[in-house]
């Protein structure tokens, strides 16, 4: 039987409530299908280990996780550590350090799913962004002079190589072509006039090798008015580091809120880790209470199953989330419900496994 080893890194606030959730929905998963089983490892990496010893993962900590075959992460942050000390050290170390250079976000909204806008089916929204995930304006590189001094001067470098353009971009194209689906690159070529007309070039280039593609190129503010306004436009989607952060996170509210969505950071050629997570965050105002919806963190299991090639069960939890949504049972307070996070998972159990 194949064994797959899964780190399991919880986090702070609701990402341990999440984790385990998503756990036990992978323990049913290998128990019914009986061709494979998980070894869960779990690390105790967090904002609580950080106040402990004073850094959020051990320093042999990346080196700890290559050996697994895939991360699970719930959430990072925590009041009490800076943002940028604990998501840098630990979640887009992960991310950076694994070469986890692809960051797909499905931006699809189920049958029973909360959609603020107004005549919009859910057809109309079913989008997969790819983001790109090394580098771009979050490659953490920049200066800070002359500190607190009048003459201070901050510098935030983007940071857009030809190698780590042309992959991200190469691998949405191979997806629309696969899906037979259009591609639509979001830059800002009009004002960034390095990295972004640099990124419109790349998209061209390698556009040559996919004649069969139907592509669109927009600029990232209008993208996100037409996002709102007119959705269906929209299937993969390539863009930037941050563009693709603020995008996706206006994905989730068209699309049943955060409390459903999920990304995998992906290294496609598996010489590291992948890493799947729920996008929501820590959410420390509803931490402890039990109330977190655990299905953003179980649509990222979705993922994980397609990466481990078990399209099949990624298929099934999706239309089990969709089933669960329809029938408005066992929710979360955020779709609506009174359920408790465990509840949520036991129902939507039954619907995966037609118990
Ligand atoms: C996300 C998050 C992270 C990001 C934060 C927590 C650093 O917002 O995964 O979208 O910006 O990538
Ligand atoms: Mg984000």
């Amino acid at each position: 039987m194949k064994k797959y080893k899964i780190a399991v890194i919880p986090g702070d606030g609701i990402g341990p409530e999440v984790m385990r959730e998503s756990v036990r929905v992978l323990e049913q998963i290998a128990a019914t299908d009986g061709r494979f089983c998980f070894d869960f490892t779990w690390f105790p990496w967090g904002c609580e280990y950080y106040l402990k010893n004073g850094e959020m993962m051990p320093a042999d900590g990346i080196q700890t996780l290559s050996s697994f075959d895939a991360i699970l992460l719930g959430a990072v942050g925590y009041p009490g550590v800076p943002d940028h000390v604990s998501l840098r050290d630990l979640l887009i170390r992960i991310r950076h350090d694994f070469d986890e250079y692809i960051n797909l976000r499905p931006v699809k909204l189920l049958h029973g799913a909360i959609c603020p806008l107004e005549g919009v089916r859910p057809e109309d929204i079913d989008m997969i962004f790819v983001r790109e995930n090394s580098e771009g304006e979050y490659s953490g590189q920049g200066a800070w002079l002359y500190k607190d001094t009048p003459q201070e001067v901050v510098i935030q470098d983007s940071v857009f190589s030809r190698k780590g353009t042309e992959r991200v971009i190469r691998y949405a194209y191979e997806l629309a072509r696969k899906e037979k689906k259009t591609l639509t690159s979001i830059s800002k070529g009009n004002a960034l006039n390095y990295s972004m007309v640099f990124w419109d070039q790349i998209f061209k280039e390698v556009g040559r090798e996919y004649p069969d593609v139907e592509t669109h190129s927009l600029l990232v503010d209008a993208a996100s008015m037409f996002m709102v306004k007119d959705p269906k436009r929209f299937q993969v989607v390539v863009t930037s580091n941050l563009f693709g952060d603020i995008l996706t996170d206006l994905g989730a509210a068209i699309a049943g809120g955060m409390g459903l969505a999920a990304g995998a950071n992906l290294n496609p050629e598996k010489a590291f880790p992948s890493m799947f997570e729920p996008i929501h965050g820590s959410a420390p105002d509803i931490a402890g209470k039990g109330i977190a919806n655990p299905l953003a963190s179980i649509w990222a299991v979705s993922q994980l199953m397609d990466f481990l090639g078990y399209e099949e069960w990624g298929e099934r939890i999706i239309q089990a989330i969709e089933k669960q949504l329809v029938a408005k049972e066992g929710l979360t307070p955020d779709q609506g419900g009174t359920a408790s996070t465990e509840e949520c998972t036991e129902t939507l159990l039954r619907y995966l496994l037609n118990k």
